[in-house]
């Protein structure tokens, strides 16, 4: 348990980034509401989680677009992490390159702070990407490698590869929740800690059901009440009180709670300073049982 504060390593990158970063995978280029993103980017600049995850599988490369188009907009300085998708019809470095330079073209960067490998599912195995990471590291185009999506054995497969290379395995992104508490019980949580990589968490709110009040679903409500009470007594929210429990378990973890409105944005940023104690922690503990592994 550590304290949750505003800024936390991105492994052993030597880069810093805020606690709670903002998930753009519903930010669409061709949709109505540019206005509204734009809105959401500067909320989140404001209140110091200008640390935004997109992709280029997300809504086809338009969630990049949008993003690069919001950060233009605004002006100030934005980190951004972006993800290879490694399809099986990829099998080369040249089709890994080719779809770095895409990305950044749509986010009108020449540079990403953080890359990552979005799914270790691929013929050619997670070592070929890693070595193709490292020469865009070499190269000036990312500053920092992650993976999403792996386990154990893929996260000490990664760093390896890339310690040939004197590049540190940044970040494992993984989806991890009250809903979804596998990482403490797959042994990711202890690799990030005894390895020094971020665990960056995805789907921090059950995908809106946390925030909703419905956590489970109808007749689990055990959760939802205690996630209520706790915040009731607080004067906060219970996506508030779940983003403060995940920033409680250990400061490797870095919620990145999705969000298109600015209102999400405010309220999410009120877990920065919102500090949980050994009883609240206990309570919530008590009503969230870890995922078992399958
Ligand atoms: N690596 C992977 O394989 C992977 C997989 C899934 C997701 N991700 C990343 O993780 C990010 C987060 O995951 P997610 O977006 O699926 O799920 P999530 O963060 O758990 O939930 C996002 C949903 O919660 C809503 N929300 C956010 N803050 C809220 C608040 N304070 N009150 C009420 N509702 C609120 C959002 O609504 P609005 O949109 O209306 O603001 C959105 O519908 C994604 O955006 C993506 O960048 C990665």
């Amino acid at each position: 348990m550590t304290e949750s504060g505003t800024g936390r390593p991105l492994g052993g990158s030597g880069i810093s980034v805020p606690a709670l970063g903002v998930g753009t995978n519903r930010w669409n280029a061709s949709g109505p509401d540019q206005a509204r993103l734009r809105d959401t980017l500067a909320a989140a600049l404001d209140a110091g989680m200008g640390f935004f995850d997109t992709a280029e599988a997300y809504n086809a490369g338009r969630s990049e677009i949008a993003l690069g188009q919001a950060a233009r907009a605004d002006g100030r300085p934005v980190l951004l992490a972006s993800k290879f998708a490694p399809f099986p019809y990829r099998v080369t470095t040249a089709q890994f390159t080719s779809a770095l330079d895409k990305t950044l073209e749509r986010l009108g960067r020449d540079w990403l702070d953080l890359y990552y490998l979005h799914f270790p599912y691929s013929p050619r195995g997670v070592g070929t990407w890693m070595r193709a990471m490292a020469r865009a590291v070499k190269a000036g185009k990312i500053r920092a490698v992650g993976i999403s999506n792996c386990t154990v054995t893929q996260m000490r497969k990664a760093a390896g590869v890339l310690a040939r290379y004197d590049v540190p395995l940044a970040a494992n992104q993984v989806h991890y929740s009250l809903l979804h508490r596998k990482p403490e019980t797959d042994g990711v949580l202890d690799a990030c800690r005894q390895m020094d990589v971020a665990l960056v968490a995805y789907r921090p709110l059950g995908g809106g059901a946390i925030s909703a009040g419905s956590p489970g679903g109808p007749g689990r409500s055990a959760l939802a009440d205690t996630l209520r009470e706790v915040a009731a007594t607080r004067n906060a929210t219970a996506a508030q009180v779940a983003l403060a429990w995940l920033l409680k378990q250990d400061d490797h973890v870095i919620p990145i709670p999705g969000a298109t409105r600015p209102e999400h944005v405010r309220e999410n940023s009120g877990a920065l300073s919102l500090e949980l104690s050994e009883e609240e922690l206990a309570a919530i503990d008590r009503v969230s049982a870890p995922t078992p592994v399958r």
